[in-house]
């Protein structure tokens, strides 16, 4: 479980078969997009590229996060665990922090192998692709940025994208409800510009934790060592008064501008659309450090299955179970209606219908999926990761005139069908048995298949796989 870097995690992989090298000469624009769309449809192996055209040192990873498999794997499970197996694992990995990271002396720190200062800056070293045709330039889309608080000094690590500028600059792109904004805004308050340090390539579960909502107040890097289950390695940034982590592949360096902004994006979004563009602060870039042979890990965004959906969806589930659990103490499980994060389902052992109307609306106005648009509230007869039985819940057990929620004038910033001042109609769906004492609804039943049909299944799919006899 205890991968002490990215390349650890890639022999991991190798070991495992689920990581394949490409020897072959390829081009940042088309192929990584193409390759990293190919293998999230079909939840392929991981590549490492060697032979990038125009690169002579660096090589590129491809979809390392793109499948439930590999996952699983982050987790410290087998890699056919169910998702609710994963979330079980998430919630454990929560009742172990923290386990506190501990910092290294520079010379044990192999991001600083090599060094940039100053005019010698060249994002241009590393091969950073466009993600999606029509994104507005190469972003940065995996990665981990590292500021502190400028009252308290708690330092927070968050995965926000980074359109790069040019060989020293890029952009940034957060949202008003991230802690970085918090960092930022008080930052512009004192008038004084927000240090930054970014770290690319890393062991996959202190990444994720830059990724994905941790209780309010916990500091990544010792949830990060509770996740992995040993320490993170820590080392003081060259510039930057910040702590990295000491394996990271790279770390940029620099300060986010008060004064220089850049209208932001087009980007290929979550949601399968571009987004549109904000105005955003400016990262100037001071110094790089990176390892010899240098890794560019490359995740990507776009229409799910993506990358970040595999990545965010076992976390989201976790973090809004135990958000909700407080107020709906009679919720059994919480899942997504994949493979969307925007369809949340929750199940329930209810005991009355408002119960049930409850957790759509908490759910709706949830922080821990706050891009959620549908909630479904479902019995414990239904099963919330299969889409089938909660499509056969929904015809069977709600009537639209009397169970549909709707919610209009919501936030709903990355909806592509929201109004153009951000906001949207979301809405929840009571598809739970009337607990009324209606003998019509009462006598509805999921019919269970017989006990022989497992059999059958397995051998109908030898025949199709093997050919042969039934
Ligand atoms: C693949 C991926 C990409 C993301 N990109 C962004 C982004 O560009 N901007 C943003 O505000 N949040 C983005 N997020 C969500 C944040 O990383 C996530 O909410 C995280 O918890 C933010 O950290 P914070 O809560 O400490 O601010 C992304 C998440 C994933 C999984």
């Amino acid at each position: 479980m205890v991968y002490r870097d990215l390349r650890e995690w890639i022999e991991h992989l190798e070991t495992e078969g689920e990581l394949v090298r490409l020897k072959e000469e390829i081009r940042l624009e088309p192929d990584v997009g193409a390759i990293s769309r190919a293998i999230a449809d079909v939840q392929g192996l991981g590549v490492l590229a060697d032979n990038i055209f125009g690169f002579h040192d660096a090589r590129i990873a491809i979809g390392l996060s793109a499948s439930w498999r590999r996952s699983a794997m982050t987790l410290g499970l087998p890699k056919e665990s169910s998702h609710r197996e994963m979330v079980k694992a998430w919630e454990k990995a929560l009742g172990r922090y923290p386990v506190k990271a501990k910092m290294v002396a520079k010379e044990d720190a192999p991001c600083k192998q090599n060094i940039m200062r100053g005019e010698e800056v060249n994002l241009f070293s590393f091969p950073i692709p466009k993600t999606s045709l029509q994104d507005a330039a190469p972003y940065i889309t995996k990665m981990m940025c590292i500021t502190k608080d400028p009252d308290s000094g708690w330092v927070n690590a968050g995965m926000y994208r980074m359109q790069v500028l040019d060989r020293n600059r890029t952009g940034i792109m957060f949202h008003g409800s991230r802690h970085i904004a918090e960092h930022y805004n008080k930052a512009r308050r004192d008038k004084r510009p927000l240090e930054m340090a970014v770290a690319i390539g890393l062991d996959p579960a202190t990444l994720l934790t830059a990724a994905v909502k941790i209780p309010r107040g916990w500091d990544e890097f010792d949830f990060a060592g509770a996740l992995r289950q040993a320490p993170v390695e820590l080392v003081k940034a060259e510039t930057a008064d910040l702590p990295v982590p000491a394996t990271a592949e790279i770390v940029l360096e620099g300060e986010l501008s008060l004064t220089a902004n850049l209208l932001e994006g087009p980007f290929g979004e979550f949601t399968g659309s571009y987004s549109g563009c904000l105005m955003m602060p400016i990262f100037q870039i001071n110094t790089i450090t990176y390892r010899n042979n240098t890794i560019f890990d490359f995740l990507l965004c776009g229409r799910p299955p993506a990358d970040g959906y595999y990545m965010s969806c076992i976390p989201s589930v976790a973090a809004l179970e135990q958000e909700l659990r407080h107020n709906c103490p009679n919720i059994t499980q919480i899942a997504y209606l994949l493979p969307s994060l925007m369809n949340c389902v929750v199940q329930g052992r209810w005991t009355s219908r408002g119960e049930a109307r409850k957790a759509i609306l908490a759910a709706l106005s949830s922080e821990s999926i706050v891009n959620s648009k549908m909630v479904t509230v479902v019995d414990e007869d239904v099963d919330p990761w299969n889409a089938q039985d909660v499509l056969w819940a929904i015809v069977t057990r709600c009537q639209a005139n009397t169970d549909l929620v709707i919610l209009p004038g919501l936030a709903s910033e990355l909806d592509p069908s929201a109004e153009d001042d951000g906001t949207g109609c979301k809405f929840g769906i009571d598809a739970t048995k009337s607990i009324a004492t209606s003998p019509r609804h009462s006598v509805v039943q999921f019919i269970l298949p017989r006990q022989e049909t497992e059999a059958w299944k397995k051998r109908i799919l030898r025949v199709m796989k093997e050919g042969g006899e039934l």
